[in-house]
């Protein structure tokens, strides 16, 4: 008898389980996608290194643009269509990052890129004015300071053997984010003397990556056991110990300094409301360790990227080259201003083209505070997570023609740019949560790709069609090819 009552506890228990999610299994009749396994969905499918993009494509050519797939209970529409990608962005109740993002938490710290709801709002608009046009012309003499050391760094590196750009263009990017959000150079810490911040950071990143598509590895326990857990949480140590020497260093130079900052960096700002008592330590040091990754992270993948693509189209890098060299005739460093970059519109091209073939940050995920009503009239429930990807959504043949998988920067010509909708080409995502730092990423990124290329002709042995992209929270190739240049007159 007791045996009958608890199978039929049970039962009860599983119906009304399954009456809780039957609006997912709506949407799921809507827009049918591959289950995976009972219990843990496509969760198996997902936890290889590397198959993220390459198994989307695969569901992709089978369900469609639109799909509801799970990840172990929970139910993710993934979309690479731009009108829904429009209506999920624009939504006010699809703000909040999806679960995926809590390793972000874990490793950098809760900043703006994972915070929720009011959070979020709060320390977004405390954090804009880093980023006011006026903040971002005065970035210029370090953006200029800093591709000029940058350029006396290349030098050593054009001895014509193919050579490995990354790991120099990181370090790069790493001093012009810390001085520009941190107001601070950290060229005399010897984490960057050696290089070691830079390859935590990477660390850093490869181990949250691993967590992000293993959702049993989000137990510190687990990962433990796994032998997962050591690498990640002495990584996570030495790159928030870098970020709070220099915060510790800001706040004994400011102790006394009540009033708002002359000069809105992220640091000032957020020193400014630790001591009004509306941030506390914590949020000073992750809004700060947070904005250093965001930003170095993806700016020196762009640079790479871009030359990259140039080294393997060298009509195209030609082209840019002429622009540049129209503007400053002569080689070696030279100061370039805002008027300047505004006069490269051909490297415009070429830019948004890689970010197009190449986006850093190639797929995004949020989830539904509400129900969300799409354009359609279809009804997304609340608790919904949705991935975009952006990858595939800014490779559609449908949208960006017949071309959309090579490697041309007419693409963003006028007159075939203009028809293209627009959230079909979103590498920094655009609507309510964009990316803080597009304007400062884009100036920054030209800035550089300018000098570099006014100075150096670039060429690579390796073939683009044997590019292997790979999802690692931000986009990685299997492969980096290395690249060989030769000095310009
Ligand atoms: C090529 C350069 C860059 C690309 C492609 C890029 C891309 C993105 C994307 C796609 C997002 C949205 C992430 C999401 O919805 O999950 C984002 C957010 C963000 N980015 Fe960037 N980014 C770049 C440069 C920068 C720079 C230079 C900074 C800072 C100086 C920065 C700081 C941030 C922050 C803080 C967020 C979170 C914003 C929020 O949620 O309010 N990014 N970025």
């Amino acid at each position: 008898m007791d045996l009958i009552l608890c199978i039929i506890l049970v039962a009860l228990l599983v119906l009304y389980y399954l009456w809780t999610r039957r609006e997912f299994y709506k949407l799921s009749m809507k827009f049918p996608g591959p289950l995976g396994y009972p219990l843990i969905g496509i969760a198996l499918k997902l936890s290889h290194n590397g198959v993220v993009l390459k198994l989307l494509r695969t569901y992709i050519k089978k369900y469609g643009n639109i799909f509801v797939s799970w990840l172990g209970p929970f139910p993710m529409l993934i979309v690479s269509d731009p009108q829904v990608t429009r209506d999920i962005l624009t939504s006010p109740n699809c703000v909040n990052k999806s679960f995926f993002y809590k390793i972000v938490d874990d490793s950098l710290g809760k900043g703006l890129i994972t915070l929720h709801d009011s959070d979020w709002t709060k320390h977004r608009k405390i954090l804009n004015p880093a980023f006011s046009h006026k903040m971002l012309l005065s970035f210029f003499p370090i953006f200029n300071k800093e591709t000029g050391i940058l350029l006396k760094e290349f030098n050593k590196l054009a001895d014509g053997e193919e050579r490995d750009i990354l790991p120099c263009l990181q370090l790069f990017t790493l001093s012009i984010a810390t001085q520009t959000t941190m107001g601070t150079c950290v060229k005399e810490d010897p984490k960057f003397q050696d290089n070691s911040i830079v390859v935590h950071f990477k660390w850093l990143l490869e181990c949250a990556s691993d967590i992000m598509h293993s959702p049993w590895l989000y137990y510190p326990i687990i990962r433990q056991i796994l032998g997962k857990e050591e690498q990640f949480v002495k990584s996570k140590i030495y790159a928030s110990t870098f970020i709070t020497k220099i915060v510790d260093q800001k706040l004994s130079e400011d102790i006394k300094d009540e009033t708002p900052c002359n000069n809105n960096s992220v640091l000032n700002l957020a020193i400014h409301q630790f001591k009004r008592g509306t941030f506390d330590r914590k949020d000073v040091e992750d809004e700060s360790c947070v904005m250093v990754g965001a930003a170095a992270e993806t700016s020196s993948n762009a640079v790479a990227f871009t030359l990259m693509l140039l080294a393997m189209f060298p009509e195209y890098q030609e082209k840019a080259f002429g622009e540049i060299q129209a503007l400053f005739p002569k080689a070696g460093d030279f100061s370039i201003s805002y008027e300047d970059i505004q006069q490269m519109v051909y490297l415009d091209l070429v830019l948004n083209e890689c970010l197009r073939l190449i986006p850093p940050v190639p797929i995004v995920a949020r989830q539904t505070s509400q129900p969300v009503r799409l354009s359609s009239g279809v009804v997304i429930p609340k608790g919904m997570q949705i991935i975009i990807n952006i990858f595939e959504m800014q490779r559609r043949k449908d949208i960006w023609g017949e071309e959309a998988e090579s490697f041309n920067p007419d693409h963003f010509l006028p007159h075939n740019f203009q028809d293209i909708h627009p959230y079909g080409f979103i590498p920094f995502t655009k609507g309510i949560r964009n990316c803080i730092g597009w304007r400062y990423g884009l100036l920054s990124i030209k800035l550089t790709l300018a000098k570099l290329l006014r100075n150096y002709k670039f060429s690579t042995s390796f073939n683009f069609k044997n590019l292997e992209y790979v999802e690692n929270v931000t986009m990685k190739l299997a492969t980096m090819p290395l690249l060989k240049f030769e000095q310009r007159n």
